[in-house]
């Protein structure tokens, strides 16, 4: 069981206007399974996760969810998807409705609604103050976790993610990939879009990494930290240095705390 994503192309527009963003892409995503999607501004990320739930169609290849063509029905319920800019997602007139929106359209009512509806707004973070409120009164992080509220809420088989973590801050973002973890290791596969190359690195078991459209990289995080030709963490590019100057370190640390450990153990080892 997985999405199958094999060769895809997509351009937007027809004839002269025709321009190709998606150049034979192609990857997959398991249950379970977590996948970071990098690159630059405007390379393709947010227009390739849109083909994961059938808001798009191939021009040429093909995307399959469990084995069914993107474009069915059922792929929507398979696949819930966090969009970049969470305003355009939400749209009921109270934060209730909104999250309740999806298990609702499934035939959920009653008591168990209710709790659905608690229980993604638990994982969240959210409090229960404020579903009652329009989504359209709250703040740019908190639609953003009302709008996760409700992809939650319809339980998908894999969660999309678009920039989830921009506006957040340090508390929300961590729970959040708490929240990601445990539905990880329920079987959740995760696609997670993002430009910060040091949120992706630490979660994911698989990279793709987008350069204009074409993809020029699919592996593990430590085979991405470890080729040169990749745009590298700045912690990375330290390491990097500290390691051609003759202190044994490793290369592939990205992150502040690693860093900091591997240069103590490197110079203590030196004295010693
Ligand atoms: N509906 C559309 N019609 C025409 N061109 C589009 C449309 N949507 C996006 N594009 C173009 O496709 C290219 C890729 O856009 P996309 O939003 O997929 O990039 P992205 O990698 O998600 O960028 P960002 O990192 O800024 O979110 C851009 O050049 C954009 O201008
Ligand atoms: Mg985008």
């Amino acid at each position: 069981m997985s999405i199958e994503v094999n060769g895809l192309h997509f351009s937007y527009g027809k004839g002269k206007k025709r321009l190709t963003i998606l150049k034979d892409v192609t990857f997959s995503v398991g249950k379970g399974e977590f996948v970071g999607i990098i690159g630059n501004v405007g390379c393709g990320k947010t227009t390739l996760i849109k083909h994961l739930n059938g808001l798009l169609v191939p021009v040429t290849g093909n995307v399959t969810v469990d084995g069914l063509v993107s474009s069915k029905k059922e792929v929507c319920r398979k696949v819930g998807v966090l969009f970049q800019q969470p305003s355009k997602q939400l749209f009921c007139k109270t934060v209730f409705e909104d999250i309740a929106y999806g298990p609702s359209n499934f035939g959920m009512k009653g008591d168990e609604l209710e709790y659905c509806v608690h229980d993604a707004i638990e994982k969240v973070g959210i409090s229960s103050d404020i579903l009652g409120s329009s989504p359209f009164s709250l703040s740019g992080g908190e639609m953003r976790l009302v709008a996760l509220a409700g992809v939650l809420s319809s339980s998908p088989d894999y969660l999309v993610l678009d920039e989830p973590t921009s506006g957040l801050s340090t508390f929300y973002k961590e729970r959040l990939f708490r929240t990601l973890e445990l539905l990880r290791q329920n079987g959740v596969g995760i696609v997670l879009v993002s430009h910060h190359l040091e949120d992706v690195l630490g979660v994911a078991d698989k990279i793709v990494y987008l350069n204009e459209g074409k993809m020029v990289f699919e592996g593990a995080p430590e085979e991405y930290l470890s080729s040169l030709s990749l745009p590298a963490p700045e912690i990375t590019v330290l390491m990097r240095g500290l390691s051609s100057s003759g202190l044994a370190v490793r290369k592939t640390v990205f992150s502040v705390e690693d860093a900091f450990n591997e240069i103590v153990g490197a110079l203590s080892e030196k004295r010693g």
